[in-house]
């Protein structure tokens, strides 16, 4: 008998983006199919800088349903996982692999066993939404394995149920997540409002702050504001809804002022939601504040404002320039105010897009030790430096959304074994 075991293996890898909201989510209308009590816009960052790569390989040999993240085996037993697996079974179509002389009819899924393995490139807990990528790479992967017919829409509503913001990396550039209001579910879907091309020289730097304090979830954070909050409430019916109109246009037109004034307040009012919760929440640390005071004292300084900031539920800065030469501005400010670490290293300090630091006339330590104040601040009072209060800044730009990658060598799992390489 033993010689007769199937011994095939099947499977798919994919490569999903995350992204960064900037009108937020904050509040679920519904905890278990994770609904949310308004719209939300975000944009979706550079996958070679920011994304997860998933691989899903099927076998009959395969004994039970099995995870590895980041090289290291994770539980699938938790609801998300189980509801993302569960949609997309029930939707599974008939799978023909004639080179492995493989059939797979669609009702023989739900008897197959399934091994994963997902990798972040960069930092899972760095606190940059790496569910939102892995949410949205799973479920992308498990559909084109599994020949699910779903329009991406669809499948936004399945990724949603994993993770919310998940939703939004199933498109690329300027997505928008519909609230809906079926109480199934079905039209809480994100809609692509712009494609990365749209308006492609903006540029996105994300300070990666450190931080040794545990923040509270997301979850648990939600849950709090939507129970004790009535800025939330206030924020979820009135403020939004117009918000997200005038965000729509301002991306249509490219209008950057309007996209800054929009993005910085929407940041702002989700940390005072945050601050209104009872027990309060605080996300943003002195760095993040420090920050945002750099940004809106040079804001103030010009005729136009040069650049948004916004902040997830953690200490992370996500700043968008208009273009290329006023991010190497952007990035001598920070690096003027938050320098490396001595014995830190300038490649080491800027990753992503590294280009920016040419843009900024920045080649070395050197370079950065040498670097005046912003004009700006000339004549004020000595300006204080914080080295080390950023860990490193990520250099990036609008990206597209997820693909199948089809090279055999850019499979996680290998197919002789059928576990991870
Ligand atoms: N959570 C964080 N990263 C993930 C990934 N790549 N896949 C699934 N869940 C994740």
């Amino acid at each position: 008998m033993a010689g007769e075991v199937q011994s095939w293996v099947l499977m798919a890898t994919a490569r999903a983006p995350t992204n960064i909201a900037l009108i937020k989510y904050w509040g679920k209308r519904d905890e278990a199919l994770i609904l949310p009590t308004n719209d939300s816009i975000s944009v979706t960052l550079d996958p070679d800088h920011l994304s997860a790569t998933t691989t899903v390989a099927v076998s009959p040999s395969f004994k039970q349903d099995r995870m590895w993240l980041n090289g290291k085996e994770i539980s699938l037993s938790g609801g998300r996982y189980q509801n993302c697996l569960r949609e997309i079974r029930k939707r599974a179509g008939d799978v023909e692999d004639e080179k492995k002389g493989v059939r797979i009819k669609k009702e023989d899924w739900e008897k197959l066993h399934l091994h994963i393995a997902s990798y972040n490139n960069f930092p899972t807990a760095a606190g940059l939404a790496s569910s939102a990528a892995g949410f949205a790479c799973l479920v992308f992967t498990l559909a084109k394995l599994m020949n699910v017919k779903e329009e991406n829409g669809d499948l936004s509503a399945i990724a949603r149920q994993g993770s919310g913001s998940a939703c939004r990396s199933m498109y690329g550039g300027f997505v928008k997540w519909t609230m809906g209001n079926d109480a199934d579910g079905s039209d809480s879907i994100a809609v692509q409002l712009a494609s990365n091309t749209h308006w492609d020289d903006l540029v996105i730097i994300v300070a990666v702050v450190s931080s040794k304090q545990k923040e509270t979830s997301s979850t648990t954070g939600m849950r709090g504001s939507v129970e004790t909050s009535p800025l939330l409430q206030y924020r979820a019916k009135t403020v939004v809804p117009s918000r997200v109109l005038q965000m729509e246009e301002a991306i249509k037109s490219c209008d950057f002022a309007s996209l800054v004034g929009l993005t910085c307040a929407d940041s702002n009012q989700f940390h005072a939601v945050c601050l209104d919760t009872s027990p309060p929440i605080f996300y943003m640390n002195d760095t993040s504040r420090r920050i945002i005071s750099l940004v809106e004292r040079w804001n103030r300084s010009e005729v136009s404002p040069q650049v948004a900031y916004t902040f997830d539920a953690g200490p992370n800065a996500v700043l968008i320039a208009p273009n290329r030469k006023v991010a190497g501005l952007l990035l001598q400010r920070l690096l003027f105010q938050f320098p490396p670490l001595p014995d830190n290293e300038l490649a080491s300090y800027i990753l992503g897009d590294k280009s920016i630091l040419r843009e900024a006339g920045l080649q070395s330590m050197k370079d950065v030790e040498d670097l005046p104040p912003p004009a700006e601040i000339k004549d004020k009072a000595p300006f204080q430096k914080f080295p080390g209060d950023v860990s490193y800044f990520i250099c990036t730009r609008l990206g597209s959304g997820p693909r199948l990658l089809t090279e055999e060598n850019q499979a996680l799992i290998s197919s002789e074994t059928g576990h991870p390489k």
